[in-house]
């Protein structure tokens, strides 16, 4: 068995059905706040991602206050399906009133975030602190099933720390509530993003419950995610860091084509993103973006760091394209 991701048709992509959503393969876009935008998301399906494409984490409060920014965070096109809005939020009295206000939107699934490990969010209860109080996110998920007719999805990681590495527990109580789908990501809140991620959770929580299970955590090439997927039995694999700057690797571990793109596509995803960007956010907020994306897709190339500190200076759109042009003379 060859783990290069190149092979034609694996038989471990297929399609992942959750409630009755189906996207056609099961590798995902993970949730990441400043990443996974709309312009990013529509750069990925355009690029070859067949399954569900997550938005950054949406505050509850935010969307029941009548927060633009929240509800911009919502906002899912029809190239974007089959999507996810991903929430956060610990109080199922404002979740139920978010999911509500989300029941016209074109997104497919409705997430709940339970693992974000940022002090400002689990400070309040929120994010991966919901792991410390099982009965507390039962309700989160109790109260946005019944809320929606769309499915209820969760992420959760591990658990809060080693001592308390509850995932098992967790996911079975979530199905309980009405998740329709588990995304587990292998590490504790304590770990945050450092450490390797632990597979064999993914694989434990599997074996327990019913429903999906989406392994996450260090996929960063196709054979990642095809070992993940043959190691743990997970449904899908779900992508984060991996795709910031590569967004051709849904693409390659579906064996639809080679993992490293020719320099010219490279160069015109790079150009559509930036116009997506700009399009979205306009000049100012989108450049700033966008630098944070080209400095991603410069990785790895000859003279990475000093490309990265030179787009940093720039300051329009046409200066950026500019220099997406001259990347064509390094790579
Ligand atoms: C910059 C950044 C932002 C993130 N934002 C979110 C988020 O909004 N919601 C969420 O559930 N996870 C978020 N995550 C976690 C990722 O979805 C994912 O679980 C984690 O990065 C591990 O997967 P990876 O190894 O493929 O990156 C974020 C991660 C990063 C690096």
């Amino acid at each position: 068995m060859t783990f290069d991701g190149e092979q034609r048709g694996d038989s471990r992509i297929q399609t992942l059905r959750i409630g009755g959503v189906t996207a056609e393969q099961n590798i995902l876009l993970a949730p990441m706040a400043g990443v996974t935008d709309t312009a990013f998301r529509i750069v990925c399906r355009e690029v070859g991602a067949k399954g569900f494409l997550y938005t950054e984490m949406v505050s509850a409060k935010g969307l029941c206050y009548g927060d633009r920014k929240s509800f911009e965070l919502t906002r899912v096109t029809r190239p974007e399906r089959p999507a996810a809005i991903q929430i956060f939020g610990a109080d199922p009295l404002f979740i139920a009133k978010a999911v509500e206000l989300l029941c016209e939107s074109d997104a497919d699934l409705i997430d709940i975030n339970m693992g974000c490990p940022m002090p400002k969010i689990t400070k309040n209860g929120e994010g991966s602190a919901l792991m410390l109080d099982p009965a507390r996110a039962a309700a989160v998920v109790r109260a946005a099933a019944g809320a929606t007719k769309k499915p209820v999805t969760v992420k959760i990681r591990k658990g809060w720390d080693a001592a308390r590495a509850n995932a098992v527990e967790f996911a079975k109580a979530m199905e309980a509530a009405g998740a329709a789908m588990i995304a587990v990501h292998g590490r504790t809140r304590e770990q945050m993003y450092g450490g390797r991620a632990d597979w064999d959770v993914v694989a434990r929580v599997k074996r327990a419950v019913g429903v999906p299970v989406v392994g996450n955590g260090d996929v960063f090439c196709a054979g990642d995610a095809l070992r993940m997927l043959e190691q743990t039995g997970c449904d899908g694999v779900m992508i984060g860091r991996g795709a910031r700057g590569n967004p051709w690797i849904f693409r390659g571990i579906a064996g639809a084509a080679a993992r490293r793109p020719a320099p010219a596509e490279r160069l015109a995803v790079m150009r559509r993103h930036l116009i997506l960007a700009v399009a979205e956010k306009g000049e100012h907020t989108g450049v700033l973006e966008m630098r944070k994306h080209l400095a991603w897709y410069v990785k790895g190339m000859h003279g990475a760091a000093a490309i990265k500190n030179e787009i940093f200076r720039l300051t329009s759109s046409a200066e950026l394209l500019c220099r997406i042009d001259q990347l064509g003379e390094t790579l």
